[in-house]
């Protein structure tokens, strides 16, 4: 991909090579296999954005482990509580298990807030979450991230599994937006 992508009506820069990426994920991938070896951990990829940086990091997880796919919808609900999330795709019974969901970005974390609430009230024994980026400034500590990559500024990516608009998730590069 070249240093400056055109994608729709927006300019993305280059931000974090594809080397770099695979060094942080091949980190990532030693403390799982160290702090869940005999657990059978089962990880729980959040689809779209997560295939790219799932199927890089599961690659190195060497330890037992399960994998599972979801996708989140979110939809008004008629009462007043507001948006309520439906979970596509998993048909597990994960009481008592070690869960660890992959997501490609935390940005206010509000997506995962809710996805950590349902999957709560199927009584896993934990809820782990990884992530290849997390925007620190507009998540602001709302609950523990176990497992992450780069804390990069609140700036729009796309690339490595991300989109704008459907677009550049097939880069092995994150780009970063050029505003103005
Ligand atoms: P949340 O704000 O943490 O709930 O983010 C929800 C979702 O928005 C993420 O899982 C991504 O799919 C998407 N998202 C957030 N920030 C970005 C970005 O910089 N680029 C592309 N998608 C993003």
């Amino acid at each position: 991909m070249p240093d400056i992508w055109k994608l729709k009506d927006k300019n993305f820069d280059k931000f974090i090579v594809n080397d770099d990426i695979q060094a942080k994920v091949s980190e990532l991938a030693i403390r799982i296999n160290k702090e869940l070896e005999g657990i059978k951990p089962l990880f729980v990829v959040v689809l779209n954005g997560a295939f790219i940086f799932a199927s890089d990091l599961l690659k190195k997880v060497t330890i037992d482990c399960e994998i599972a796919f979801v996708k989140l919808s979110s939809y008004q609900g008629t009462q007043s509580s507001g948006v309520v999330q439906q979970i596509i795709g998993l048909d597990l019974d994960i009481k008592g298990r070690t869960i660890v969901v992959i997501e490609d970005i935390v940005d206010t974390g509000l997506t995962l807030e809710r996805f950590r609430k349902t999957l709560r009230e199927m009584e896993p024994a934990e809820v782990r979450i990884a992530t290849c980026l997390l925007k620190p400034d507009a998540f602001k500590n709302k609950f523990p991230i176990d497992y992450k990559c780069f804390s990069i500024p609140n700036e729009f990516v796309v690339g490595y599994g991300l989109d704008y608009d459907g677009l550049g998730r097939n880069s092995s590069d994150i780009y970063k937006i050029v505003e103005g």
